[in-house]
């Protein structure tokens, strides 16, 4: 058992393999303060640590001081409006107006292994994977519980958290807020670290000093979003890939989201993650309770690498799953970049037929398909087969492209709705609108209504229809904008504010039933490219559309930012065309080849169009593929370099589970004159048994090449890549 709760000492400490995680109940009134959480300790009495004796602090003992003890003291899960001026982790607003909540310990229960989250995705594990502390938290006054969930991983250092909370008393209160995790620890100069960008430049890492007020990062665009990430790391000075102390939170969850740091007059600093109080009000009836998403908690003592090592292995055994999780996905081709909306069945079956014979698995159809849609202005909601284009219908081309030897996959796009389209003429009320303020637009579209369980059921069976008609293997599951005017005409004015959070278990719930009903499907999310990369979306699929940025050069960062959290069997990654269809640059064929292979591995792009030369790769490319997928998507991944640090090179290496294979791929970004060649030091090889490279006759010893290193020459050109496998002998 990794958790336990010292009965005298009224501390409850929970372990990992390399992490310890204390909480002790303080006074008769049961405040839980947060005494540690690092580095694994044995099991001395740290209540040292709660400061409780430095000042006339425990309120019990002094009821005057009660403020500054609230004020300082290192709550677990703080209330608010008592007297602790920080931010606190919940807000609930009574019948009468009132806005105090102070939740105090209760009961608490430990067990092996975790409970599923009602509606919301979470990672699992069994009874002999991890334990759970059910921590229950109660406000006498307002007869509110919160329980808290703590579950620590046996054989990883994460400790996962997640809340609910349940109105016990007699009237409905509305919760404003209620963070998933909040912790209070001392600030020894740590840097915070997240991941911004944009459309086409996701997830990129930004480091600063947490200072003193509040920091903090978040979405209120509906889902995780390209700008922001439902990610924040909190790293010691210097912290580097290798080395150093880093506590880091995801958050599994894929709609707004606060992740917050506040520095405060005793140099503590506050933690918190959940979903975002903006328009956020939750009305909870008498006896209802409301389920908070989960966070993850990775410790790491061995710098950011570690912590990526511990997120993809999680994820990879505790969060993917379906058919596919652990299995080689089929290379594909899709018609985005190769057609866009211009394509017939023809044309398809010509690209398809060119594909198979270069060893490509599978051809994936993307919009364009369905109602009269031959651009993006209209039929988002018309789910059936246009016909014009695709004369024979959906299965006849299936059964074509399959007769190839080929799977078929196809796009959809279920929460929106154009308004040029039947299903907006028929139903004028199913898109989010706020009564007296016109449509809002983004590509000329508005989302729909997933509040409505007529909407959700409506939609899910017009998919379900067009994947039942024929063999369809694969989905690609878009979302082309973010949500505003929010607004819900079948939702009362209390529950308006439930808006964000029941379209996202909505979606949740669609993609339940697709997942259900359909096992032998592999979906791939998406969001305008990745503007919907987060554990809440991988838990219904195995993979998701990194972005839509697919230059070799761009998809270094965007990759690298994605990876840092992300297995590299999730990240969707193809070859396309050049110049690039963003940015305008051209790469070489073999270095897109190598970028995509740290992913998914696919192509995006017309075979017949390009060059000889380039079409010629494409065999060698699926042999790459094959050759290599395995170690890919189980090993252990290593960022050797940055390009975005060092602005010259890119390297990364991933090695299997068991030490013997390893491959790394150096990519030389600019080309410069009158350089020697470049070190590069491995990691995560067996020091003392021996190594070959491929091609190569000599032999190395694991720790030569960790800590001599390998010496990479200067590549002719720009775009520049190479791979390096090793095997041990
Ligand atoms: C989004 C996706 C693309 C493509 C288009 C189709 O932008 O990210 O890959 O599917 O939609 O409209």
């Amino acid at each position: 058992m990794s958790i336990c709760y010292r009965t005298e000492e009224r501390v409850f400490q929970l372990d990992t393999p390399g992490s310890s995680y204390l909480m002790g109940l303080v006074d008769e009134e049961g405040f839980v303060g947060h005494i540690y959480y690092g580095r694994k300790l044995g099991g001395d009495d740290l209540r040292y640590l709660l400061r409780t004796e430095e000042r006339p602090f425990v309120p019990g003992k002094n009821n005057r001081e009660r403020n500054a003890f609230l004020d300082s003291f290192p709550m677990e899960y703080p209330g608010s409006g008592s007297g602790d001026y920080r931010e606190g982790a919940i807000e609930v607003r009574t019948r009468g107006g009132h806005q105090v909540v102070m939740p105090l310990y209760r009961s608490h229960k430990i067990y092996p292994g975790k409970p599923e989250l009602p509606g919301l995705p979470a990672t699992f594990g069994g009874e002999e994977d991890c334990d759970t502390l059910e921590l229950v938290l109660w406000d006498q006054v307002l007869k509110l519980e919160a329980v808290l969930y703590y579950t620590a991983f046996r054989k990883l250092d994460v400790i996962t958290r997640s809340v609910r909370v349940r109105n016990q008393g007699g009237e409905e209160l509305y919760l404003t807020k209620v963070m998933s995790v909040a912790m209070d620890m001392d600030n020894r100069e740590y840097d915070m670290l997240t991941l911004h960008g944009g459309w086409a430049r996701e997830r990129k890492l930004q480091r600063c000093p947490v200072a003193l007020g509040k920091q903090s990062t978040g979405s209120i665009r509906g889902e995780s979003s390209h700008q922001e990430h439902p990610f924040l790391a909190l790293a010691e000075k210097g912290c580097s890939q290798k080395q150093g102390e880093v506590y880091a939170l995801n958050f599994v969850y894929s709609g707004n989201f606060l992740a917050q740091t506040e520095g405060n007059q005793f140099d503590s600093v506050r933690v918190m993650m959940g979903i975002h109080p903006h328009q956020f009000c939750w009305r909870l009836e008498p006896g209802e309770q409301f389920q908070a998403p989960e966070a993850v908690l990775v410790y790491s003592c061995q710098g950011l690498g570690k912590m990526t090592r511990t997120f993809h292995d999680l994820y990879r055994s505790h969060l993917l799953r379906g058919e596919y999780k652990e299995k080689k996905r089929p290379i594909l081709l899709n018609s985005w970049e190769a057609a866009y909306f211009d394509f017939n069945t023809d044309t398809l079956l010509k690209l398809a037929g060119q594909a198979a014979e270069l060893g490509i698995e599978m051809l994936v159809m993307d919009d364009g398909w369905f109602g009269r849609r031959n651009d993006d202005n209209s039929s988002l909601g018309d789910w059936e087969v246009n016909e014009e284009k695709l004369s024979g219908g959906l299965k006849y081309l299936v059964d074509q492209v399959n007769q190839l030897g080929m799977k078929f996959g196809i796009w959809f796009e279920p929460e929106m709705i154009s308004p040029d389209s039947d299903l907006f003429r028929e139903h004028p009320d199913w898109a989010l609108q706020v009564p007296g303020r016109g449509p809002s637009l983004t590509r000329n579209q508005l989302v729909l209504d997933l509040s409505r369980s007529e909407v959700v059921d409506c939609i899910y069976e017009k998919v379900a229809k067009v994947l039942r008609s024929a063999n369809i293997e694969y989905v690609k599951w878009d979302m082309n904008r973010q949500l505003n005017d929010m607004g819900s005409i079948a939702l009362p004015p209390d529950r308006q504010g439930e808006l964000y959070h029941r379209y996202v278990l909505a979606v949740y719930e669609l993609q339940r039933r697709m997942t259900e009903e359909f096992p032998h499907i592999l979906l791939e999310n998406c969001s305008g490219g990745g503007g919907r990369y987060d554990p809440g979306m991988l838990y219904y699929s195995p993979q998701i559309w990194c972005s839509d940025d697919t230059d070799a050069v761009e998809r270094l960062s965007i990759q690298e930012g994605t990876a840092m959290i992300y297995p590299l069997s999730a990240m969707g990654a193809h070859v396309s065309d050049c110049p690039n269809h963003i940015l305008g640059r051209t790469t070489p064929f073999a270095t897109r080849g190598y970028v995509a292979l740290a992913g998914t591995f696919g192509y995006e792009l017309d075979v017949a169009r390009i060059s000889e030369a380039d079409r010629a790769m494409i065999p060698e490319q699926v042999a790459m593929y094959h050759k290599y997928n395995d170690l890919v998507r189980q090993g252990d991944y290593y960022r050797l370099a940055s390009y975005q640090e060092n602005h010259g090179y890119d390297c990364w290496q991933v090695v299997s589970k068991d030490r013997t294979e390893c491959l790394v791929t150096y990519i030389q970004v600019l080309s410069r004159p009158n350089v020697r060649s470049r070190r590069i030091f491995l990691e995560g090889l067996a020091p003392d048994r021996q190594y070959q490279i491929e091609g190569e006759e000599r032999t190395y010893r694991g720790d030569t090449l960790m800590y001599g290193g390998l010496l990479m020459k200067p590549m002719q050109g720009d775009f520049q890549g190479t791979l390096i496998y090793l095997k041990m002998v």
